[in-house]
């Protein structure tokens, strides 16, 4: 119920909600019940990069940007993404194809069934704006925050550290 006869417009938790979003450089407007979480709507939008394994914070295969910094999208709700500036792993691709850091991936094999890789990759693309100069012990500590049940996490780090040495060099 919207609250009609109350002073507070407040919504049911099953009531939809217009909620504006500018995702990899679009303006979206989505309407979503209160509950909804950041994850499901990008997911019921179409970015189907953005994956769900723990839906409570631990695993990090949700990793999106929010104004240029990674955040788990399963612990955010659809509402509080409203003004915000979203990036998901759409947005990495370049014109002919795989971006630079996607270029690394496959370069080092640093996937295997891959369900995790949208996550690792928006990570390491907030290292890559947040702290250009990051050495491998730095990437093996921001990269330990996700996890890959395939145990991939070498060549994780081994694309993480050729993506920042190709992003310092310009290529
Ligand atoms: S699905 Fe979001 S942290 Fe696991
Ligand atoms: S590649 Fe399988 S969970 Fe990461």
């Amino acid at each position: 119920m919207t609250g009609s006869g109350s002073p507070h417009p407040w919504l049911g938790p099953d009531e939809a909600a217009p909620v504006a979003l500018t995702v990899n450089g679009t303006a979206l407007e989505v309407r979503v019940p209160p509950r909804r979480t950041l994850a499901d709507a990008l997911r019921d939008a179409g970015c189907t990069s953005v994956r769900l394994g723990c839906e409570h914070g631990v695993c990090g295969t949700c990793t999106i940007l929010l104004d240029g910094s990674a955040v788990r999208s399963c612990l955010m709700l659809a509402v509080q993404g409203q003004g915000h500036h979203i990036e998901t792993v759409e947005s990495l691709a370049g014109g002919d194809g795989l971006g630079p850091l996607q270029q690394a991936f496959d370069d080092n094999d640093a996937l295997q069934c891959g369900f995790c890789t949208p996550g690792f990759l928006m990570l390491i693309e907030s290292l890559m704006r947040s702290e250009p100069g990051a050495g491998e012990e730095r990437v093996r500590e921001v990269v330990s925050s996700n996890l890959c049940r395939c145990t991939g996490g070498g060549p994780v780090v081994a694309a993480a550290q050729q993506a920042l040495a190709s992003n310092r060099d310009g290529r």
